[in-house]
Order: structure tokens, then C-alpha cells, then sequence
């Protein structure tokens, strides 16, 4: 026989426990009711896909892509990947179903695990997940540029993040939001941030040094402090956009500001994932140290066609599910489980069958019901009501089956009363 062995979750992946699950379903139901009132629509995607998809949406120079996906070699050889985010699989979704034909915008939202190898420490797990929302518009070539159109759907999608972090209680939170240019801008802009970099190279560390041939645009992103004064000094994009990117920048504050929406332009804002373009935002809580980000998101015009598809425009988010519980625990708006109701507490060889059918209609009323399966004195019963938190005790012995009552005990105050069985329901909730 094997040797008995005991096993723990692999680290960064942890188990959520109750009472802190009842917080999570709370926010991922405030979740839906803030995105229904919205207009938008549940998708439900697969965790894995074609590791492809990932590597031509979200970037091969990029970390998520790079370093941190889960990939696997499938039984038939071909690549998989554990999805490191939602955006890509919405937006093969999209194409693979043809909504480009339905009617108007389409919104949907999403929740789930996402995976990335990164190094675990507060607030970031390998295992994490994410609550994300995408809008996704028809684009045809012959049409010109909106400005306010797109720029309106950008401000509404902040507003429903907003709306909905609010709701769950969060305050302190803070809203940055940048442009990172275009097709026709950002190449340009960046090549000169290249030259720059190349002649401060001495200055930066070897992060940000081998960031400079692969992707420029995120040593803005660095957190090194020695670094801090060069980042400072170097051209920023927003002095460098083209046209229209000035124009719908323009719009975008606009737009927020008829919402009053409160933000700060933050230039170094440019994010992790290379199907950006223009609207980049994201939205930082206190109280979480490093990993202070609770959601990020921005434009994607032109993924769409780049993954095979109509020509299409595209904004979205996604939030960071732990870090929200996170900061709200942090507080003090982490609510504990829901109360527990009633316990039946019951004595009497005949009395059980009174029991169920008790905790029965009271569970059909909506209350939340424990009994013991077991006879149990009734002081002893009693004690475990007490340490289970729940408000009431029904008390049910001989005399109350013989007379079709039940003693009711308001366990904050220990006050009894005696009622009717078919009257239980109604009492317990006045
Ligand atoms: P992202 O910035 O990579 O964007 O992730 C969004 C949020 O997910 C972050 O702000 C953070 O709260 C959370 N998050 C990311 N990594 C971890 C981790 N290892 N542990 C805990 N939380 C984490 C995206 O994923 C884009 N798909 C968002 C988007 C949707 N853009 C347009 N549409």
C-alpha cells in the first residue's frame, strides 16, 4: 500500500474559504446587476485556448506572453495555453460567431480564473481572477473616425467600473487614464524614446535596458527608484499623438467630465499587453502596497481584424477580483458570512420528522435553516445555535409536536415564545 501523504495547494494558487466566499459572491453579484443595468451581456469562455491566440493578440514581447502563460503540448501536439486573460478569447469568440451582425454595440461581461507564473506575493496569485466587460463596435472602412461616439462608449465603460466598485463599498480609489497613440503615431513616438533611452542606457538597470530593443514603451512602467528622475525627463506621447488621437483624447475628457468623473492624466500609463491603442485606464485602491491596480483596461481598435475579422472597434476592462476583496477587507467592508436563521433544535424520538418538515418550509420561505441529525439534550443543541450565530431557535420536544407548535428562541436577548407550526415562517420574518 502507498504511504499516506498530505498535499497542499502549489503556491501563488490558493483556496477562497467562507466566510470570505459569501464577500465574493456579493461582489460578483453586484457585478452582474450593475452590468445588466448597462446592457451587458454574460459570455462564458473556455480557461484554455490555442496558446497562438494569446501570443498574436496579447503580444510575444510582452511578459504575460513571454514568461508567464501555462502552456501545455496537448496529446495531439498542438500548443495550449491557460488563459492569462479574457480579451483574446472574447474576441475570437466574436469572429467565430458572427456577432458582428447583431444589433447594435456588442457588451458582454465575464467572470473566472486567469493564470500567469508570476512571482506570488500580496494581491498577486497564479491562479486570480479577473471581472471584465468588453464593447466591441463594426468599424467599416468607408466610414470616417467618431470621435465622440467612441470616446462616449469609453466614458460609459468607466462609468459602469466605477458604478460598480462604488456599490460594493470601495472609496479612495483613483482613476488614471493616458492615450498611447495609434498605428500612425506610437511607432514614431516610440523610436524616439528609443534614441532617447539608448543615450541615458547607462542610467537604467537591466530590466529596462533589455526593454529598450523589445519594447520601450514599458520601462514607463518601471518602479525602480533609481530610475525614477530619467523616466521623469523623457518625451511623453501625449506631445507626440497624431490628429486623431488628439482629438479623441480630447473627447475622451470630455466625455468624462459630463459624467463628472473624476481622473488624472497619467502619461506613463501604457500597459502590459500589446493590442492597445489610444484610451489606456486603470484604477488603483489604497491599502494594498505593490499590487495596488484593481482594474485596467482600454481601446483595442483593430484586434479584431488582426485575429481574422471585420473590421471592428474595441474597448474594455478587466478587474482584479482578489485585489477588490482585498482592499475592501482592508476597509473594514469585508461583511461576514450571512447570519444563519434558524436552527431546529429537537428532542423526542417522534419529534425528528417534525424537524425536517420545520426546516423544510422555513428553507421554502427563504431562511437559512441548520438541525442536528443526531438527538441532542437540549441545552447542548442550544450552545451550538449560540456558537453557530444563528437568530433564532426552534424548539421542538413532545409537547410542542403533540400540540402543533414550536417554542421560538430570539437568541440575541433569549426571549421565548410559543407559535402555531404553520405560523413560523410569518413570525420569524416580522
Ligand atoms: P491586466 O491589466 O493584465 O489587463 O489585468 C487586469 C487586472 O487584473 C489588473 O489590474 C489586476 O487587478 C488583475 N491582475 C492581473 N494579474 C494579476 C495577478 N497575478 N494576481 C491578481 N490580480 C491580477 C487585462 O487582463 C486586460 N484583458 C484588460 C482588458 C479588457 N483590456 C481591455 N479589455
Amino acid at each position: 500500500m502507498t504511504e499516506a501523504r498530505k498535499f497542499q495547494a502549489i503556491k501563488g494558487v490558493r483556496d477562497i474559504l467562507p466566510p470570505e466566499s459569501s464577500l465574493w459572491n456579493r461582489v460578483e453579484q453586484v457585478a452582474r446587476e450593475v452590468m445588466a443595468t448597462f446592457d451587458f451581456h454574460e459570455i462564458r469562455l473556455p480557461v484554455f485556448e490555442e496558446t497562438e491566440l494569446f501570443a498574436r493578440s496579447v503580444g510575444t514581447s510582452t511578459d504575460i506572453v513571454g514568461k508567464e502563460m501555462y502552456t501545455f503540448s496537448d496529446a495531439d501536439e498542438s500548443s495550449i495555453s491557460l488563459r492569462p486573460e479574457a480579451t483574446a478569447s472574447v474576441v475570437r469568440a466574436y469572429i467565430e460567431h458572427g456577432m458582428q451582425t447583431l444589433p447594435g454595440d456588442v457588451k458582454l461581461y465575464y467572470m473566472g480564473p486567469m493564470f500567469r507564473r508570476e512571482r506570488p506575493q500580496k494581491g498577486r496569485y497564479r491562479q486570480f481572477y479577473q471581472i471584465g466587460a468588453e464593447v466591441l463596435t463594426p468599424a467599416p472602412k468607408d466610414v470616417p473616425d467618431n470621435f465622440s461616439r467612441d470616446a462616449g462608449i469609453d466614458a460609459d465603460v468607466i462609468e459602469m467600473v466605477l458604478v460598480f466598485i462604488e456599490r460594493c463599498g470601495l472609496v479612495g480609489h483613483a482613476l488614471y487614464i493616458n492615450s498611447i497613440g495609434c498605428r500612425n503615431c506610437r511607432p514614431k513616438y516610440v523610436e524616439l524614446l528609443r534614441a532617447e533611452l539608448t543615450k541615458l542606457k547607462d542610467k537604467l538597470g537591466p530590466d529596462s535596458q533589455r526593454r529598450i530593443e523589445t519594447n520601450p514603451l514599458r520601462v514607463l512602467d518601471s518602479k525602480v527608484e533609481s530610475e525614477q528622475a530619467v523616466i521623469e525627463a523623457l518625451p511623453r506621447i501625449g506631445d507626440h499623438l497624431c490628429e486623431a488621437c488628439r482629438e479623441h483624447f480630447k473627447m475622451l475628457q470630455a466625455m468624462l467630465f459630463m459624467r463628472q468623473i473624476a481622473y488624472e492624466v497619467n502619461w506613463r500609463l501604457v500597459r502590459g499587453l500589446d493590442y492597445y491603442m489610444r484610451t489606456t485606464f486603470e484604477i488603483t485602491a489604497p491599502g494594498l502596497g505593490a499590487q495596488n491596480a484593481i482594474c485596467g483596461g482600454g481601446r483595442y481598435d483593430g484586434l479584431v481584424e488582426l485575429l481574422g475579422g471585420p473590421p471592428t472597434k474595441g474597448i474594455g476592462f478587466a478587474l482584479g477580483t482578489d485585489r477588490l476583496i482585498l482592499a475592501l477587507q482592508e476597509a473594514g467592508k469585508g461583511e461576514a458570512a450571512r447570519p444563519l436563521d434558524a436552527y431546529v433544535a429537537w428532542m423526542g424520538a417522534s419529534t425528528y420528522a417534525v424537524a425536517v418538515r420545520v426546516a423544510r418550509t422555513l428553507r421554502d420561505a427563504g431562511f437559512s435553516v441548520e438541525m442536528p441529525h443526531e438527538e441532542m439534550k437540549f441545552k447542548k443543541s442550544l450552545g451550538l445555535a449560540a456558537r453557530l450565530g444563528a437568530r433564532f431557535a426552534v424548539i421542538l420536544g413532545d409537547n410542542e409536536v403533540a400540540a402543533g407548535t414550536c417554542t421560538v428562541k430570539r437568541m440575541a436577548d433569549g426571549t421565548q415564545q410559543t407559535i402555531p407550526e404553520r405560523d413560523l415562517a410569518g413570525h420569524l420574518r416580522a
